[in-house]
């Protein structure tokens, strides 16, 4: 490319002004050389100058970028007024499915927050939707972007670790009562589901991503024990993955919220990693299987391949989902949490629930497309 040619600038549309738009609006304002925001939308006519005004305190030079932006009471709205390049979907759960389906069909990328969907049959037809279209859909699975998962992600793959034994994946990210009270669609079996279907399910994801295999069955214990909700505020659950390995899985929103932990433990023939996240600081100890620390190799590497400003840069993972779906657009492969993560991450959480429900062992895949709503009634 000539030095004066130009990548087009992408045109973002935030669907969802809540909670998490913060760190959307946060992170395409950080890469404005190659994103702008065309468009907000939300039915709640507050919420879209809400969220500027958190930008406008902090940053004088953001609320000029904005001054374009335009608001829209719905998707639909906005899609008889333009085509984004790409829709960024941040709604609750239970409304990810239709959005995203007509985001797609009307030409427009997607990045889906997590879950994808709340039923299996819609997250498959998502995923081939994104496949028939050309359209990419990358998923809000924000661990995938923690410094050195991609590498571990490659070794695993290549047998550099060699067989696995087994994994456990703990998410005890403590909400208290004020949390689940702030919305009415949190924590309700049609639209969200507790913390395994919230908060646990992009650990999940990364678990398989990093052991490169997915579940083949599931057996689940569902508590309610603290928190007023009507799905679950704690979840344990036994897998077996398609590679043979075992699973353990905790998930839980009913801990101190102020101790938010998740962290990734997995055995292999050639060592064992402990990675992960605990009080918002990431932590590392990878050993090789004569016990010695290799930490730091991974470090090394990560710093060679993307420098101090790409290791400081995954504080925002937002911003790291950002640049990677525009790096699939312009080359064409696929993003690091693509399509297929978000599918089947939320099969194999159905099969979870599904489980728990039906006091049986759930096979992965099955032909029962069982969807969240199914576990209404499941603590009466
Ligand atoms: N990846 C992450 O780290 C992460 C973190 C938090 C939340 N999330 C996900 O993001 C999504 C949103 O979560 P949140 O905490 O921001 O929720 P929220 O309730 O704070 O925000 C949702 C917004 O959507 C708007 N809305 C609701 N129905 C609408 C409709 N039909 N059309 C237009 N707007 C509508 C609401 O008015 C609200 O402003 C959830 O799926 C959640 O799981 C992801």
């Amino acid at each position: 490319m000539s030095e004066k040619e130009t990548v087009p600038v992408l045109r973002v549309a935030l669907v969802g002004c809540g909670r998490v738009g913060i760190k959307h609006l946060n992170a395409i304002l950080k890469a404005n050389d190659s994103l702008s925001l065309c468009a907000l939308v939300d039915s709640d006519k507050r919420a879209p100058s809400a969220l500027l005004e958190k930008i406008r305190v902090n940053d004088r030079k953001a609320a000029l970028l904005l001054s374009e932006v335009q608001i829209f009471p719905s998707l639909d709205a906005l899609l008889l007024a333009d085509t984004p390049d790409i829709v960024a979907i941040t709604l609750p759960s239970g409304l990810h499915f239709e959005t995203a389906r007509k985001a797609l069909l009307a030409g427009c990328h997607v990045l889906l927050e997590k879950p994808m969907t709340l039923r299996t049959s819609e997250a498959k037809e998502l995923f081939e939707l994104s496949e028939t279209t050309g359209k990419h859909i990358a998923m809000g699975h924000i661990y995938r972007y923690l410094p050195i998962m991609e590498q571990l992600h490659n070794d695993f793959a290549a047998g550099k670790w060699g067989k696995i034994s087994h994994g456990s994946v703990i998410v005890r990210w403590g909400h208290d009562q004020s949390y689940y009270d702030q919305a009415v669609w949190r924590g309700t079996w049609k639209l969200d589901g507790g913390a395994l279907m919230n908060q646990s399910i992009h650990a999940l994801d990364l678990m398989c991503y990093l052991m490169n295999t997915v579940p083949v069955s599931a057996v689940a214990q569902l508590g309610k024990r603290f928190r007023t909700l009507e799905a679950e505020d704690v979840g344990i659950a036994a897998l077996r993955m398609e590679n043979g390995a075992l699973c353990l899985l905790e998930g839980t929103t009913a801990t101190h919220p102020g101790d938010h932990e998740a962290s990734f433990y997995i055995n292999a023939e050639f060592g064992s990693i402990r990675v992960g996240l605990r009080r918002g600081l990431p932590f590392f100890d990878i050993i090789d299987n004569k016990g010695k620390k290799i930490t730091s190799k991974y470090y090394r590497h990560e710093l060679k391949n993307k420098g101090i400003k790409g290791l400081l840069a995954s504080k925002n993972p937002h911003f790291l989902i950002y640049k990677d779906l525009n790096n699939a657009i312009r080359t064409g492969l696929y993003p690091i949490a693509d399509a297929h993560s978000g599918y089947k991450s939320v099969e194999s959480m159905l099969a979870v629930y599904q489980s728990a429900k039906e006091r049986r062992q759930i096979e992965i895949p099955n032909n029962d497309d069982f969807s969240l709503e199914q576990m209404s009634g499941f603590f009466s």
